[in-house]
């Protein structure tokens, strides 16, 4: 029964893919084969990013490889992803659309995955005059640094009941309630609506959504849609949307109350919702919704704490394996500011150097977006001399140009001192280093995610030494692959 029904089901698809076959004129990118209707979905098997890195050895860095019906595009050299970002940044600098995505995002009205056009420029222009201007960044310093006094008094209580602490958990609690102030004026401490607990579950929730693999991404139509159906994803991707939907409409609602006051000063969303007032009736341009309110909502709180928080963990992580690098920076950290700190403010994290480096080469070894986001071709384009379709997906493995041995010595290595004579940096200019991207498209977020890292770290390694656990937590931070400081040990503080 089971049989006939795929049979039934694939049937559809490879009529469509029999009459896709058709000669190319083009010098497309080389690839492993692909096989009729799944394309290359045999060869995508384990963490997708490692995947693919062992394939560009083979195939190079361009290859094209088929996702079921998708064609996708993977960069894997500084080379051809300068020709992506930089060269032909412009044709390259869309974003293609999945379930997961199209839901999350409200139909791709927020800033990270709304295709390029006049909506997506007007979503960033207001992102970056009201969260990310130098001066903008300046006027939140007090917040971050409360929030981080708050980190460590918790994580000092604490320790004072029992020697091993949940640093991950409170890295991620305390980058969430940073974010939520600065971008929605929410205080979690004080808030009605949600906690610590409900936050990371939302947190959780948000990260599924955008992970879930549903069908149609790699079948798209209407066959796809059906099978998702059917399987039950699409419900469960349903029912995950609805908390994280919540999530945002409750903040959306605290910003709608008649005689809000702010808790600190007006935001992002009071901005947005005064534009939406303010629209003309009329007129071409196209008009905010509250779906870009309940989008720009998720958008930031995703892109900012998961990618801000798994950096600070792994910085934690790689420090704790490598007592060398943990004792050259704490060294660093405490000669330069002495031992009478009471409290860590931002200027001091202006006076540490080699703090910075370790900052940058843990972006180096774990970017948190790996492919960077995806980008889609608005036309032809060629790249590395291949030939790239309009609307090809470009997935750019940032995460093995990082650790390519031609452009990095001994690049598995986690070792801040090979920045020391070194000028390259995570801006976007060297391409070997891009964990924020480049381009029209780069993280608008990066001056505001180093302010939150740096401090959240200095205070982490100023107050507190840091240790394995006994057991099997020591083993999982000593070996694994997998970011782990569920149960750390503190020694001293
Ligand atoms: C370690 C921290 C972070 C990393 C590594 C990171 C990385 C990235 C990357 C790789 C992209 C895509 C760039 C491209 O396509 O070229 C991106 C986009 C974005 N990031 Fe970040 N990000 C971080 C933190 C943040 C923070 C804290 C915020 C905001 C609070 C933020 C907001 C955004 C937004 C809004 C976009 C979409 C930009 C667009 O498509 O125009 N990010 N980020």
């Amino acid at each position: 029964m089971s049989i006939f029904l795929c049979f039934v089901l694939l049937l559809p698809l490879f009529i469509i893919f029999l009459k896709n076959i058709k000669p190319s004129k083009w010098n497309l990118p080389p690839g492993p084969k692909a096989l009729p209707i799944i394309g290359n979905l045999r060869n995508l098997q384990g963490a997708l990013h490692l995947c693919l890195q062992n394939l560009s050895q083979k195939y190079g860095p361009v290859m094209l490889l088929r996702f079921g019906f998708v064609p996708r595009v993977i960069v894997t050299s500084k080379e051809a992803a300068e020709e992506v970002l930089k060269i032909h940044d412009l044709q390259c600098c869309s974003r293609p659309e999945t379930a997961g995505i199209r839901m999350i995002s409200y139909n791709c009205k927020d800033i990270g995955f709304a295709p390029y056009g006049e909506e997506w420029r007007l979503m960033r222009k207001i992102s970056v005059v009201e969260l990310f201007t130098a001066k903008k960044i300046q006027t939140f310093r007090h917040i971050r640094e409360e929030e981080n006094d708050v980190m460590v008094k918790k994580l000092s209580e604490s320790a004072s009941r029992r020697p091993t602490v949940n640093l991950k958990q409170a890295i991620f609690t305390s980058v969430a309630s940073i974010v939520c102030r600065v971008g929605f004026g929410v205080n979690l401490h004080k808030c009605e609506f949600m906690d610590e607990d409900s936050i990371s579950d939302v947190m959780h929730k948000m990260e599924l959504i955008q992970t879930v693999p549903l069908f149609s991404d790699s079948f798209p139509g209407r066959v796809g849609r059906f099978v998702d159906w059917i399987s039950g994803q699409k419900k469960r991707l349903g029912n995950l949307f609805s908390d994280v939907n919540t999530f945002n409409q409750n903040i959306l609602d605290d910003h709608l109350k008649p005689g809000r006051k702010f808790v600190e000063s007006s935001d992002i969303i009071d901005v947005m919702i005064d534009m939406i007032g303010k629209q003309d009736e009329d007129g071409d341009s196209f008009k905010l919704t509250t779906d870009h309110l309940r989008a720009m909502i998720g958008g930031i709180f995703t892109a900012g704490v998961s990618t801000s928080g798994i950096t600070m963990v792994w910085a934690m992580t790689e420090l704790i394996r490598n007592q060398r690098v943990m004792k050259k920076v704490q060294d660093e950290i405490r000669t330069t500011l002495g031992d009478k700190k009471e409290r860590i403010t931002e200027e001091d994290a202006t006076k540490l150097h080699y703090f910075k480096l370790m900052v940058k080469e843990t972006l180096r070894l774990h970017p948190p977006a790996p492919f960077l986001l995806p980008r889609e071709t608005l036309s032809h384009v060629k790249i590395q001399g291949y030939d790239v379709p309009a609307k090809t997906q470009i997935f750019i493995n940032a995460y093995a140009i990082a650790r390519n041995p031609k452009y990095w010595e001994k690049p598995d290595e986690f070792n801040p001192d090979r920045f020391l004579d070194s000028s390259i940096d995570y801006k976007g200019l060297n391409f070997e280093l891009i964990p924020f991207g480049s381009g029209r498209r780069i993280c608008p977020g990066m001056a505001t995610a180093i302010s939150i890292m740096e401090l959240g770290l200095l205070n982490l390694l100023y107050f507190f030494d840091w240790g394995l656990p006994e057991k099997d937590e020591g083993e999982e931070i000593l070996t694994g692959n997998d970011d782990a400081l569920d149960l750390v040990k503190i020694i001293r503080h």
